[in-house]
């Protein structure tokens, strides 16, 4: 059984989140945004007079007002909290508070702002043109690459460009700050990192990080847009508490949350393939330009995975991978499910489609037949030891799917139907589990035993729905013998454990679940001893299970007499636990090393039909199968799988942003952006999950799910595109996403000529 551990909460509407803590602070300010309508502008003068007599305004916020740094920016200082020159349209450039949100919106409408427009730079191509990075370029490479290229059998090139994606949480961005009587700051925030939230907020209000506790209880989403986009929120609530004295909350409407924080990076990328007659990769050439947007924030080891991931799963003997982190006049593109490892894969998978296509060739033969063996190496020096998992996962989907007779089925659907195309594709994921910064794999817990058995369980992880502090419970739970409702995980707080990383990179229940066990392991071993010395038996001899101890099999003592006694006898029944990831290293410098505890794989086989009068499709039917492990909670596991995959196909065949030519986005809502629904998902969805593969090292043999499941949806583009093949006997040479409006002109159909 795996029930999340708040599925009531959140079916009964009991579950808190961020905004529901008004209920408790009735008297809280709210603070709204003035935001720039100009994507590049100097602000020249800004009169707030108008705004302060406004009815219920109480505070207007602006840059004199920040006592320590104004600036929230994570990799450098190039995020103004309160900016002198505005980078983005909608950005925010003056917050006011007032007693309602309503009184606060009318009080930011008086504001005034002056603005010098300057020439804003809006798309990748043209921040290519003009040399506008944020940073250098980012390479690795293995072999000869050029001289390959120049020999080899085949030679293709091409371009390929690569949608952003809006997160889209359904909890916008929101901070509710308080002071206590002793003036430290009480932020209760939707963070994916409180730690470095804490540590913002410290930095902008000029004080240490122990005079600011960060909490964050739970998440209605991330994805990665809560990895450090939390911050100036965060920021602004602490201030105006800190100023007014008063609990202040800021909550974003949709508009403003998807005009103000970042979003998936679009990419624009440039390829070079080298292939034999067989289908054989030889080498490959790839420079991928990433759409920063004005700030760097994580945009360096976002390219980063993009690079390591441009072989998804195939041995390239020679590769040369570059990277470069554009500058543009947008919000500070950020972190999102992959984290640019979705972006290098889709680029890869067109690629070996390409392949494929010029030789005629069955693709998912040509996929199979360039999978790394467990004696080859990356081009970034990480060997495949366990590829063979990759051949296993693969062969399981080939043959649950029933490929190879679909293949025929759909040959003759095909032969038949004019205006229904229906195309196939099997595409692979091999995903990289580690943060590649080696510092971050790092994790801490503190476990406390109360007099009556009962358990509360802290560690630095964030929930935000994927179901981490159920695992963490269950973690426990195995590790202490007990059952799991005797086991509260309580709210992430850094006053609880300090110095924590993002819950991301799909790492939060190997760190997190790591340093819980530890903790749980100690106190195991005390109870133990305290059973051992009780009964007068040896301490190996005796077994924690279910609540009980045992010995020969019988029950001696329960869990909750072995705490009271350890109590009288004055033995610790609290601990931390603590968790490193061993055995990886990354040399930046040589761009290579071991980065990654292990990989995640999966295989997905899409089937989709298109209607080829409107360009739109249906996915007929899915059937993933994916390496989780020893799953820990099934039902968890199982739903970060389909969730991933409908994220990720809404990424690739739905979601489309669009900006205006002033550079403001035009989709910033669900009105307007289109986000999957159940009626988009596939009429038949089978996932299975790979049965008995405990990967070696990592808790309870489990391994990490989060975000992996995306890239599956790969199969469902690749199968458009075998479809629009089937249509123009060409390679379909299509950008992400596939729109029906795409699929429409890539198949040249002349509604007039088809109609009549
Ligand atoms: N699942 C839900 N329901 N909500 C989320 O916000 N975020 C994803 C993934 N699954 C997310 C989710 C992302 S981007 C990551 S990195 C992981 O969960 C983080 O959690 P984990 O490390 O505990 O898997
Ligand atoms: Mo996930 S993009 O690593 O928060």
């Amino acid at each position: 059984m795996s029930k999340h551990e708040s599925a009531w909460l959140h079916v009964d509407g009991r579950a808190r989140f961020t905004e529901d803590l008004l209920r408790d602070h009735p008297h809280a300010l709210h603070a709204y945004p003035v935001q720039s309508p100009h994507a590049h502008a100097r602000v020249l003068g800004i009169d707030t007079a108008l705004a302060e007599v406004s009815e219920g305004v109480v505070r207007v916020l602006t840059a004199k007002d920040v006592p320590g740094v104004n600036d929230t920016g994570i990799s450098r200082r190039d995020e103004p909290l309160f900016p002198e020159l505005v980078e983005h349209a909608g950005q925010a450039v003056v917050w006011v508070l007032a007693k309602t949100r309503e009184q606060a919106r009318i009080g930011a409408q008086q504001v005034k702002v002056e603005y010098e427009p300057l020439k804003p730079i809006l798309g990748l191509k043209e921040a290519i043109e003009q040399g506008s990075f944020h940073s250098a370029p980012i390479r690795m490479s293995r072999g000869q690459t050029e001289q390959a290229l120049e020999n080899a059998e085949h030679l293709k090139e091409g371009e390929l460009q690569i949608g952003g994606q809006e997160h889209f949480y359904l909890e916008t961005q929101a901070t509710l700050a308080k002071l206590d009587e002793s003036g430290t700051l009480f932020v209760h925030s939707s963070t994916q990192h409180p730690s470095e939230t804490q540590d913002i907020v410290a930095r902008v209000l000029g004080v240490p990080r122990s005079e600011v506790i960060v909490q964050c209880t739970r998440m209605g989403g991330g994805f990665g847009g809560k990895e450090s986009q939390a911050n100036p929120y965060a920021s602004v609530a602490a201030l105006g508490a800190k100023l007014t004295g008063k609990p202040v909350l800021v909550r974003l409407s949709r508009a403003q949350d998807t005009t103000l924080s970042g979003k998936r990076h679009p990419f624009y990328a440039r390829y070079q393939v080298g292939f034999t007659s067989e289908g054989m990769l030889q080498a490959l050439k790839l420079d991928l330009y990433a759409d920063g947007g004005f700030s760097l924030d994580l945009s360096e080891p976002i390219v980063s995975r993009a690079l390591f991931h441009s072989d998804n799963a195939y041995f390239i003997p020679h590769m040369q991978v570059t990277g470069r982190v554009c500058k543009t006049h947008k919000t500070s593109q950020t972190a999102f499910r992959g984290f640019g490892g979705p972006q290098g894969m889709v680029v890869i998978e067109h690629i070996v489609d390409l392949v494929a296509r010029t030789l005629n060739l069955p693709p998912h033969e040509v996929r199979q037949k360039n999978f790394y063996s467990p004696e080859e190496f990356t081009h970034y020096g990480q060997q495949v030891t366990d590829a063979w998992k990759m051949n296993r996962v693969w062969e399981e989907a080939l043959l649950r799917s029933h490929y190879l007779k679909r293949t025929e089925e759909i040959r003759s659907f095909n032969a038949v139907n004019r205006t229904k195309v229906r195309g196939l594709a099997i595409t692979p994921v091999k995903f990289g589990i580690s943060f590649t910064m080696t510092a971050y794999n790092q994790a801490g817990a503190l476990v406390l035993i109360y007099q009556d058995g009962s358990v509360q369980v802290n560690h630095g992880g964030t929930e935000m729905g994927q179901g981490l502090h159920t695992k963490i419970q269950a973690i426990a739970s195995r590790t202490l013998g007990i059952a799991p409702e005797k086991i509260k995980v309580m709210p992430t707080r850094t006053d609880k454990v300090p110095n924590t990383s993002a819950t991301a990179a799909s790492t939060g229940s190997d760190l997190n679940g790591g340093a819980v066990r530890n903790a749980c392991e100690r106190l195991k071993s005390r109870l133990l001893e305290v059973a051992a010395k009780h009964h007068q038996l040896e301490k190996e001899h005796l077994d924690l299970k279910e609540g009980f101890f045992w010995h020969q099999g019988e029950k001696i003592w329960t869990f909750e007499e072995a705490v009271k006694a350890a109590y009288y006898q004055r033995i610790q029944l609290f601990s931390d636990g603590f968790y490193a990831t061993p055995h990886i290293h990354w040399d930046r410098e040589k761009a290579t090393g071991r980065p990654f505890a292990y990989f995640s794989y999966g295989a997905c086989v899409a089937e989709i039909e298109l209607d080829t009068v409107t360009g739109m499709h249906q996915v007929r039917q899915v059937d993933i199968v994916h390496d989780v492990g020893e799953s820990l909670t099934p039902a968890i596991d199982r739903g970060q799988v389909e969730g991933g995959f409908i994220q990720g196909m809404g990424w690739l065949t739905l979601e489309d942003l669009r900006w205006n030519d002033a550079g403001l986005l035009a989709t910033r809502n669900a009105s307007t952006y289109k986000l999957p629904t159940l009626m988009d998902a596939p009429e038949v969805f089978n996932v299975h999950l790979l049965e008995n593969t405990p990967q070696e090292g990592v808790v309870f043999g489990s391994k990490a799910v989060g975000e992996p499941p995306l890239m599956l949806a790969i199969a469902v583009r690749e199968a458009i595109k075998d479809a629009l093949h089937t249509l123009t006997g060409h390679f379909a040479d299509v950008p992400s996403p596939i729109t029906p409006e795409v699929s429409f002109f890539a198949a040249k159909i002349k509604k007039a000529h088809v109609l009549g």
